[in-house]
C-alpha cells in the first residue's frame, strides 16, 4: 500500500462520531445538527428539468475531459458577470466533478516531491482536503493561523522566508471555512508578491463566495489579479463549484479557471484521472451557472437565517455575522475552560444539537491549535430549525453560567 495513506488524519466528522460515541442526546428534544456544513435547501426545479431533459442523449458517448465548449464557455461567462474578468474557455478553464476532487487533484498536478522539502501551506484552521492533497502529493503542510483580531486573515505575513522557500502551493479559502472570512485586496497582493518571488502557485477555494451578508459580493481571486494588473492569473487558479450556490451538492459540478501554464498540465493530469464530467451533469450546470435569480433567493433564506440566529447567540458567546459562507464560527464561553469538545459533548446530551469542535478543523502549530475553543455551527437547515438550536444553546449556556 502507500505509505503515504498512512499520514491522513480521521475527517472531523468522524471525530465528531467518535466524540458523541456513548452521549445519549435528551430525547425530550427531537434532534438538530448544525454539525455538517452540507446545503439542505431543495434543488431549483429548472436544473433538475435541465438534468432530466439531457438523460436520453446524454449518456450514451464519452464526455471529453476538458469538458464541452459550451460548458467552459458557460463557466467564463459567469466569471465575466460575477467578477468582471476575461478568461479564455479553451486554454484557462476546466470543468471538475465538485471542488473537493479538484483541489485534491490540483495538488497531484502542480508538486513535486523529488524538490527537498517540498511545502504547501494552509491557513489554519482549514478544510482538511488541502492536507490530504499535499501528503499524497509528498509534499509536507505548513499551517498559518487565522487572526481572530483581524477578521480570522491568516497571516500569511508571519511564514518565515525559508518556509516560503520551498513552497509549491499555496490553498486560500476565500470565503473561509469555518470563519467565513474573505480575503481582502491588501492580502492578495501580498501572496502575489511572495508568489512571484518564491514561485509557488495559489489555488483559491471560492466555493462560498455566493452566500454573504454584507452588500458587496465577495472578492475573488481572478477578481484581484485582475484589479493588480495581472489578468495572465500567473501561477493562479480558482476553484469553485455549484454545490452550495444552486443546491446541488449530489451533483458534483464546478470548474478551475486561471493560468493557463497550470491549467494545461492540470488538463493532462485529468485525462488520466479520469473525472471527465457527464454530459447529463453538464447540461444542468450549463442552465445552473446562467441563472442568477435561484443564487439570489438562496442568498436571500441564508440572510434571514443568519439576522435571526446571530442576535440571539450574540447574548450569549463570542460570535458575529460572518462575511460569507453558511457557518458561525463562536467561542465556548468561559464556563467551558475554552474545551470545544466538552461544549459540544454537553450540548448534544443535554438539548440535542450537534455542533462541530473547532480544534477538529484546525491542527496544533507553534504549541496551539488556532480552533480550541471555537465550535462551528453549519446553518444549513431550514429557519425555524436554526432558530430553535440557537434558542436551546441560549439556554444551555445560561443554565450552565
Ligand atoms: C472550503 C470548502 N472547499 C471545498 C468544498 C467542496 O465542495 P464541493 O466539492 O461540493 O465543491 C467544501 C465542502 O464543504 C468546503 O467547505
Amino acid at each position: 500500500m502507500n505509505p503515504l495513506l498512512s499520514q491522513l488524519q480521521p475527517y472531523p466528522f468522524e471525530r465528531l462520531r467518535n466524540l458523541f460515541e456513548g452521549v445519549t442526546p435528551n430525547p425530550a428534544y427531537r434532534p438538530i445538527s448544525l454539525g455538517i456544513g452540507e446545503p439542505k435547501h431543495a434543488t431549483p426545479q429548472f436544473i433538475q428539468d435541465a438534468l432530466a431533459a439531457d438523460l436520453a442523449t446524454g449518456l450514451s458517448g464519452y464526455p471529453p475531459t476538458a469538458g464541452t465548449p459550451a460548458l467552459r464557455e458557460a463557466c467564463a461567462g459567469w466569471l465575466q458577470r460575477r467578477y468582471g474578468v476575461a478568461v479564455d474557455a479553451a486554454t484557462q478553464v476546466i470543468p471538475v466533478l465538485g471542488s473537493r476532487e479538484a483541489l485534491f487533484s490540483l495538488a497531484q498536478t502542480v508538486i513535486d516531491p523529488t524538490r527537498a522539502g517540498a511545502t504547501v501551506v494552509c491557513p489554519n484552521p482549514f478544510y482538511q482536503i488541502y492536507e490530504g492533497a499535499a501528503l499524497l502529493a509528498g509534499a509536507q503542510t505548513h499551517y498559518v493561523a487565522s487572526d481572530p483580531a483581524r477578521n480570522f486573515a491568516p497571516r500569511w505575513d508571519m511564514v518565515a522566508d525559508e518556509v516560503w522557500a520551498r513552497t509549491q502551493l499555496v490553498y486560500v479559502c476565500s470565503p473561509g471555512n469555518p470563519t467565513g472570512a474573505v480575503m481582502p485586496l491588501e492580502e492578495w497582493q501580498l501572496l502575489f508578491e511572495l508568489s512571484d518571488r518564491y514561485g509557488f502557485v495559489i489555488a483559491s477555494d471560492e466555493c462560498y463566495s455566493e452566500i454573504y451578508f454584507q452588500g458587496e459580493p465577495p472578492l475573488g481571486g481572478l477578481q484581484a489579479a485582475a484589479a493588480l494588473g495581472r489578468t495572465d492569473f500567473r501561477r493562479l487558479v480558482m476553484l469553485t463549484s455549484l454545490s452550495k450556490r444552486s443546491n446541488v451538492p449530489g451533483m458534483r459540478s464546478g470548474f478551475v479557471a486561471g493560468d493557463a501554464q497550470v491549467i494545461k498540465p492540470f488538463l493532462l493530469y485529468r485525462t488520466y484521472h479520469g473525472s471527465a464530467m457527464s454530459p447529463v451533469v453538464a447540461a444542468a450546470s450549463i442552465a445552473a451557472w446562467g441563472d442568477e435569480t435561484h443564487v439570489e433567493d438562496n442568498r436571500r433564506r441564508y440572510r434571514e437565517k443568519f439576522a435571526r440566529v446571530t442576535p440571539m447567540l450574540e447574548t450569549v458567546m463570542d460570535v458575529r455575522l460572518p462575511d460569507a459562507a453558511f457557518y458561525l464560527w463562536a467561542g465556548v464561553p468561559a464556563a467551558w475552560k475554552g474545551s470545544d469538545t466538552d461544549f459540544a459533548r454537553e450540548l448534544l446530551a443535554q438539548y440535542n444539537v450537534a455542533v462541530l469542535p473547532g480544534s477538529y478543523l484546525a491542527r496544533d502549530a507553534g504549541g496551539a491549535n488556532p480552533g480550541r475553543g471555537r465550535v462551528r455551527m453549519a446553518l444549513v437547515a431550514d429557519t425555524d430549525e436554526c432558530v430553535e438550536a440557537a434558542e436551546r444553546i441560549v439556554h444551555f449556556i445560561q443554565s450552565k453560567a
